[in-house]
């Protein structure tokens, strides 16, 4: 019997099987050692079997389907999955090269079954992870946890990158963790559970939203059942409203034939794509290219891109939510009632708008029909993380001395969603993306005030910080 031991992937695998193969060593003599992590990856078996050369290789010509197929089985966790392969590479060699056409031969169905094993689990993997948002001092990161049964964590982590290009993620499981930073993918150890974060905002955020998706017209619990294995219950959150949804099912199907039109976010978060950022110096040309942003699906609701304004070398910044109403029409930023009231402060406490660079954290209005009103809607953390590259982008270029978060969807994409602007208004803060940072409340919210007084108090705080930051600045 000869050992072969390999670091258990298919291109090791592979290398070894076909040094075999030149040694003519058969299947039945062979034993498959996968090699530990904790073992020195020497190729041992090249010690053993060197190869007779590149002459003998042309002969061994396995079809294709070959090599897809023994790429996927070597993704099943099975340990017969090796010597199986070899077996299968072996007898395309000698004498049986339609091999794989033979589908009740056992070593092609069992090598098929493992395949179909491989890619249930790929697209388990692809449904059922759940990412939660954690706060980092530099901004958000969204964080799964998910237990494959097979070794698909690498395989699969490019669907991730394309599908949540401009977030920052990590898929934590027991085997190996995928990380991206929306610039490079890497891969990291397997970790315990107890290192994915258990339960945060986006939990609820993702209940209402399932909520809101599931279809009661289109239940089959049975078919739910066998898709959704309980395995993977205990990592989806939703699976806590599902007896609830079940029981109010009848009565949502009647509201949902008179909204059958309404269109859900998630057909919509279909078509999301990176937010496509230049690699210039020029703001103009990083403007230019966010007209034609369409990495989340709010550029379909709102008329165009409504992209910050003001002279490159302003010391000081002002940071938004996102435009209103007037400012999409517009094309420019704070140009509706809340600017207005902006104007008047900001002239108040001597601070020249024409001075100044104004931006939103998200670049196109986010808006729900209301009669023959467009009415102003939150973003959500996704859209502000679609649209990030374009303010990180403006706070690179500009590089203002003095930060103005005006809000709190502001303030926390700049600090985190711990940042509470009641709590932390007026002061002057550092953060990596301006060397101070002063945050106060959103103009709009003044305009909100119930009473006369009230407005009257609340405007004079307001430009009370806005002096904080002119003096801050200057400073
Ligand atoms: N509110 C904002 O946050 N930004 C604008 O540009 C207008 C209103």
């Amino acid at each position: 019997m000869r050992q072969l031991t390999f670091a258990p992937r298919f291109e090791d695998w592979q290398r070894v099987a076909r040094a075999a193969l030149e040694q003519a060593i058969p299947p039945d003599e062979v034993v498959w050692q996968e090699l530990n992590a904790d073992q020195p990856s020497l190729d041992i078996f090249e010690e053993e079997v060197p190869s007779s050369g590149p002459s003998k290789r042309a002969q061994f010509r396995v079809p294709r389907a070959f090599v897809e197929l023994a790429r996927a089985v070597a993704l099943n966790c099975e340990p017969v999955r090796w010597a199986l392969l070899y077996r299968l590479l072996w007898r395309l060699t000698h004498g049986e090269p339609k091999l794989l056409e033979i589908s009740v031969d056992p070593d092609v169905a069992v090598a098929f079954q493992l395949q179909k094993a491989v890619r249930h689990d790929i697209h388990k993997m692809r449904a059922f992870v759940r990412f939660r948002e954690v706060a980092q001092e530099n901004g958000s990161w969204f964080v799964a946890w998910f237990e494959p049964e097979h070794h698909i964590v690498e395989q699969n982590a490019k669907f991730f990158v394309d599908r949540f290009a401009s977030m920052r993620w990590s898929i934590l499981t027991p085997e190996r963790c995928a990380h991206w930073d929306c610039a490079r993918l890497t891969f990291t150890p397997g970790v315990d559970k107890s290192q994915a974060p258990s339960d945060d905002n986006v939990e609820a955020l993702w209940l209402t939203y399932y909520s809101n998706i599931f279809n009661p017209a289109r239940v089959k619990v049975h078919a739910m059942q066998a898709e959704m294995p309980k395995k993977y219950w205990r990592n989806l959150p939703e699976a806590v409203v599902i007896p609830s949804l079940l029981q109010e099912a009848p009565r949502r199907v009647e509201a949902m034939a008179r909204k059958s039109a309404a269109k859900t976010e998630a057909n919509e978060e279909r078509d999301w794509h990176p937010a496509p950022v230049p690699e210039t110096t020029s703001l103009s040309e990083v403007a230019a290219a966010s007209r034609a942003c369409t990495a989340c699906h709010l550029y379909k609701r709102g008329t165009q891109t409504v992209f910050g304004e003001g002279p490159k070398r302003a010391t000081l910044m002002l940071l938004g939510e996102q435009p209103g109403d007037q400012e999409d029409l517009a094309g420019k930023p704070f140009v509706g009632p809340a600017g207005k009231l902006l104007d008047r402060a900001l002239a108040e406490a001597g601070i020249e708008r024409d001075d100044v660079y104004v931006t939103n954290t998200v670049k196109h209005f986010k808006w729900e029909p209301r009669g023959k009103r467009r009415i102003h809607q939150k973003p959500n953390s996704r859209e502000i993380a679609a649209c990030r590259p374009w303010m990180e982008a403006e706070l690179r270029l500009v590089k203002p001395k003095l930060l103005v978060c005006l809000g709190s969807t502001a303030a926390q994409a700049i600090f985190g969603p711990s940042f509470r602007v009641t709590k932390q208004r007026g002061a002057v803060l550092e953060s990596e993306f301006a060397p101070k940072v002063v945050a106060t409340v959103h103009p709009s919210s003044l305009l909100r005030q119930p009473d006369e007084e009230s407005r009257a108090r609340e405007y004079a705080l307001f430009v009370a910080d806005l002096r904080v930051a002119l003096a801050a600045a200057a400073a």
